[in-house]
């Protein structure tokens, strides 16, 4: 029997585990990288465990969430991941030089070698081929000192594409259509590999763009083989000397196949507020829309935003839009600028945001109260964009810009322009100006790291013990996103390296009273409903709750990423056995936890609430039971083991 391309990556990597789906394998890590917003923590994590460099091939920390200065809290975070990169041996984006995963594509990305980053979207580099996974910074950090990466060995599903796009019909459309087929609990447990005759006609921007979105069905990751296209993008970007073929074998066999007929497919909009809502464009013509937004992770590549240029060209944003462009990094803006296209989005009235994240996280750029926002990002989850009562649509960069110039919402199709046609470049402008090379070891050694006074110390997890009683502070429904337990926004990410600023924010949109309550109690045990903790990977949405005494989370199910992290911090994720048990739970009684030394193996517990016991399961592996004994990662890993 042939070979996935996932298990033939998995098995490259393997320190350790069985390659049954379901089982913990241990992945060797090649390349790490962080963004600013969870960074900080995974370099003070790192800090902690006392290695000198980083043991990866290549580590890269990116400034691109919270760019903008609003005091002082953003430039000490940055000259501190400046200074601590310097010294260990990690390669440094400066602000302004665009957003991780573009940036990490053109400049690093290797096929063929495993990526961990801090932010959920790190399976973008799946685009060029590499197994790359959204983690946690705690995850990051022990990566960078050398240690494994531990995943559930997943299944995998094979999107074979046949036929090719039509005019305005785009890989954001494929994305959109797999999230309508699938929905956002569809890619759980799985690794979405993409095939079929179809992927010849894709450009790597585009397999990118797909294996962004990955991340919203909650796959594991997503990945494309690394083939002729994957060849002239490094060639382009002067790495042709990177590139190693990779394929699936032909025999392989897969847990699923879904089959998408290019041919077939139209314009979508994912409606408010689930990537997975999604409906043709056409279904919601004439909807009239306030803002518009092209940029992202998504969907910020020069291939994006040369069609973003052509369609505006010689054209007028309406008067009643209001329309940004962020180019993706700063080789995307300097290319725009170098071939004129710049000026066709500029004369067109849109305004240009810097190269960064901005308006996916409510930085800059939030839509007028009530607003209809259409945007080409990869979430549209309530309250995101920085304005509570605004209505996010995604759509592509072509859909984007019929509505920007129209008003309202268009098929772009219906513009009767000529089809689009846009080639990448042989050579990409390549200035690396500014990356920053880290220190040589003789160098580093005379360092400093930089500490402004936001830099403040990560609590520390507790030993689980035997039983907890504490207090049920809070009970909240499905889908709970890890946006709801830590918001991000522009009044909170300059805290992010400082928790107990932070934690004034914690569930503030559920309950804004949770935070004082949960000091009050001391210890507290939450309930949830299911999915809890989706959406980005944020570590402080474990590390917040850790800090107010959080002791256990009790949900009809759970995120993975976010119950991974929930673990690494030395919070217990537990899962009614009975799913109804979640109706008999009050918000304010005290419950008690028992028999959680034997549950760690195996696998029950008992849940007192007055006279009643409830049974919850916890389902750990033995490094994660060892973890959760230890009072989490870090405790576990200073106590030497791997
Ligand atoms: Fe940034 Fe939004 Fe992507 S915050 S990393 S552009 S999902």
């Amino acid at each position: 029997m042939g070979k996935t391309l996932t298990e033939k990556l998995i098995a490259a990597h393997l320190v350790s585990g069985s390659m049954e789906p379901g089982a913990e394998v241990a992945l060797r890590i090649d390349q790490t990288l962080t963004q600013d917003a969870t960074g900080t923590m995974a370099y003070l994590e790192f800090e902690s465990m006392g290695i000198d460099r980083v043991r990866t091939k290549r580590s890269v920390a990116y400034i691109d969430h919270n760019t903008l200065q609003s005091g002082f809290e953003n430039a000490d975070d940055h000259r501190y991941i400046q200074s601590v990169a310097a010294k260990h041996g990690i390669w440094f984006s400066r602000p302004g030089n665009g957003i991780c995963h573009q940036v990490h594509l053109e400049r690093f990305g290797v096929p063929g070698q495993t990526l961990i980053g801090s932010d959920s979207h790190t399976p973008t580099g799946g685009g060029i081929g590499m197994l790359a996974f959204g983690a946690g910074g705690m995850d990051v950090a022990v990566a960078m000192g050398g240690g494994a990466y531990y995943i559930t060995m997943p299944k995998v599903i094979k999107v074979e594409l046949t036929g090719a796009l039509r005019p305005f019909v785009t890989a954001k459309d494929i994305s959109l259509e797999v999230l309508r087929l699938l929905s956002v609990k569809g890619g759980v447990g799985h690794v979405m590999e993409w095939g079929g005759p179809g992927i010849a006609g894709l450009s790597v921007p585009e397999r990118a763009t797909i294996t962004n979105m990955g991340t919203e069905l909650g796959a594991t990751t997503s990945i494309f083989p690394s083939d002729e296209v994957t060849r002239a993008f490094l060639r382009a970007q002067g790495r042709e000397a990177n590139f190693t073929p990779l394929s699936a074998d032909p025999d392989a066999a897969y847990d699923r196949i879904i089959h998408i007929d290019l041919d077939t497919l139209e314009p979508l909009i994912a409606c408010p507020h689930m990537p997975d809502k999604v409906v043709p464009v056409r279904s919601l013509k004439g909807v009239k829309v306030d803002q518009v937004c092209v940029g992202s992770c998504t969907n910020s590549s020069l291939y994006d935003l040369l069609k973003t240029a052509a369609m505006l060209k010689g054209r007028t944003v309406a008067p009643s839009v209001s329309m940004s462009v962020s180019p993706g990094s700063r080789q995307v803006l300097t290319m725009l600028a170098n071939c004129g296209a710049l000026s066709d989005i500029l004369v067109s009235g849109a305004r240009l945001l810097e190269c960064a994240c901005g308006p996916c996280i409510g930085m800059g750029f939030s839509p007028n109260s009530g607003g209809v926002s259409l945007r080409t990002f990869n979430r549209n989850f309530e309250g995101r964009s920085g304005t509570a009562d605004a209505k996010v649509y995604l759509v592509s960069p072509e859909t984007a810009v019929a509505a920007a110039l129209t008003g309202e919402i268009t098929d772009p199709r219906d513009l009767g322009l000529d089809a689009l046609h846009v080639d990448l470049p042989d050579r990409f402008l390549i200035d690396d100006s500014a990356v920053l090379a880290p220190a040589s070891p003789e160098e580093a050694a005379h360092l400093d790291v930089l500490r402004g006074p936001n830099i403040k110390e990560f609590p520390q997890g507790k030993p689980v013990g035997d039983a907890i009683t504490a207090k049920l502070t809070l009970k909240v429904g499905d889908n709970i996103t890890t946006d709801h337990i830590m918001p991000a926004g522009s009044k909170i990410l300059p805290y992010r390296s400082n928790i107990p600023k932070l934690s004034e924010f914690c569930f503030a949109v559920c309950d804004k009273e949770f935070a004082q309550n949960a000091k009050a109690a001391g210890e507290t045990i939450l309930v949830g409903g299911s999915n809890y903790g989706q959406g980005s990977s944020r570590e402080h949405a474990a590390l917040v709750p850790l800090y107010l005494g959080v002791r256990a989370v009790i949900a009809k199910s759970f995120a993975r990423i976010h119950a991974a992290n929930l673990i690494n911090a030395g919070i217990l994720p537990l899962t009614f056995a009975n799913p109804d048990d979640y109706d008999a739970l009050t918000q304010g009684e005290t419950l008690t936890l028992t028999g959680i030394d034997a549950g760690l193996d195996s696998g029950t517990m008992t849940l007192h609430a007055g006279n009643r016991e409830i049974p919850v399961c916890g389902s750990f592996t033995k490094r994660q039971a060892a973890m959760l004994r230890a009072g989490g990662l870090l405790n576990y890993t200073k106590e030497g083991n791997d």
